[in-house]
């Protein structure tokens, strides 16, 4: 996190509803259950010693089961439900220190929430629901609905302006939802759980639409879903919460190649690690690495000492340059050749660190050597032999076996 820029940063968070029993110190209540001792004494701890950090420009996904305290969680960091104990920084404001003005203030400019059900008004136009959050901001009317028509575009409603939330569709209901919340211009935007009204096809669309608004507005999305789905698609973190504690939080790739324990591992079983591990982490400095200028008869002798019938060549800078084969070195160094020249086949199968598995495998399938994997500017970073894909692939289900 140090090389990221910090926006959010809650520390050891409580949320408790009614009394927390005077017999229980702090310390215990991070173990007492809701289900016994608790709710007994009419209390639920929902939040418990939460404590997370989040980067500005992240898409941060806080997943869980119903009930793990998400939705209070990120109601906490705006102050829609009033913390019990710990700390929220967001963008240098100590969050819990706020007066009144200063938390309409904050609401307004910092943080801003798209809600499940969107809370459009059904007797306002798009554009009138699209402005309302400048409105409430004081905003003059024609600057306002300049804003929400920008917001509107974004979202990809332009000459829906003038329509009624009950002629839309639930998707683009929702998308009205998000102009609203990215015309007031926020720095971070909450989504808890926006999607889980539509139907599964429009969902997936949404999802794909909110990555790319992502990636145009960059702004910092923190974003609660109870679907692993969703969250492995959309995070560039994950934070896993159970029963008001945080278990687990890492990137898409840590937590299913890596659960913490038991409950994550429920979790993510059923992901296909084909979609989340990228060449990236199986990737290998390959055994022999042939550089240009040690010619072929050095790289024969390699090839040979080492068993292995190819090579990758590449140049001072790294640049992959091609591949040597003991077929081809044999016949350049027959001719009395003294360099690779045209014997280095460079008809070779490219990949970057971000390639999935499952977009490796037919990479891997129409080449007969291994495939390279290159930075943007060509440069040689590690090698992918195709067992390995097989490999990383059926390891997780002998993992499931046991
Ligand atoms: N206003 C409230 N009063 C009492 N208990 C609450 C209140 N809001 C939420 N809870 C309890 O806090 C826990 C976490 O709830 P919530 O944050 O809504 O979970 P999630 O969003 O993950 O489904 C649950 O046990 C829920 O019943
Ligand atoms: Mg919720």
């Amino acid at each position: 996190m140090s090389e990221m820029d910090q926006i959010v940063s809650i520390k050891n968070l409580w949320k408790v509803f009614g009394q927390k029993p005077k017999d229980i110190s702090w310390e215990q209540m991070k173990t007492t259950k809701n289900d016994d001792k608790l709710k007994k004494s009419g209390c639920v701890a929902a939040l418990r010693d939460v404590s997370m950090d989040i980067g500005r420009g992240e898409f941060f996904v806080i997943m869980g089961l119903s009930g793990s305290g998400k939705s209070t969680l990120i109601r906490t960091l705006i102050r829609l439900i009033e913390p019990t104990k710990g700390s929220i920084t967001v963008s240098g404001s100590d969050v819990i220190k706020l007066d009144k003005q200063g938390l309409m203030e904050f609401r307004r400019h910092k943080a801003s929430m798209v809600f499940q059900n969107y809370a459009l008004l059904p007797h306002k136009t798009v554009l009138e629901n699209a402005a309302y959050g400048l409105k409430i901001q004081g905003m003059k009317e024609k600057d306002r609905l300049e804003k929400a028509q920008t917001a509107l575009e974004t979202v990809g409603l332009k000459g829906w302006e003038s329509y009624y939330p009950g002629n839309l569709s639930g998707g683009m209901q929702q998308r009205v939802g998000i102009a609203r919340a990215l015309a007031t211009d926020p720095e971070i935007l909450l989504m808890d759980e926006p999607f889980s009204g539509l139907d599964p096809l429009i969902r997936r669309q949404m999802q794909d639409e909110l990555v790319e608004l992502q990636d145009t507005v960059k702004k910092t999305i923190i974003f609660v879903t109870h679907d692993l789905h969703e969250a492995l698609k959309l995070g560039s973190r994950i934070a896993i919460m159970k029963g008001g504690s945080v278990v687990q939080i890492g990137t898409p790739e840590e937590v299913v190649t890596n659960p913490a324990d038991d409950y994550v591992k429920e979790f993510v079983k059923d992901a296909s690690p084909a979609k989340i591990i990228t060449a990236g982490l199986i990737m290998e400095e390959p055994d022999v690495l042939l550089y240009r200028w040690e010619g072929p008869k050095t790289a024969r002798h390699l090839l040979r000492s080492s068993k292995r019938e190819s090579a990758f060549v590449i140049s001072k800078k790294r640049e992959l340059l091609g591949i040597a084969t003991i077929n081809a070195l044999d016949k350049v160094l027959k001719e009395g050749g003294s360099e690779f020249g045209d014997s280095l086949d460079t008809d070779i199968a490219r990949c970057t660190i971000d390639t999935t598995l499952e977009e490796l495998f037919p990479v891997a399938t129409n080449t007969s050597y291994s495939v390279a994997v290159v930075d943007e500017k060509g440069r040689f970073l590690g090698e992918i032999r195709p067992r390995m894909i097989l490999d990383a692939m059926s390891q997780k289900e002998d993992e499931e076996d046991v």
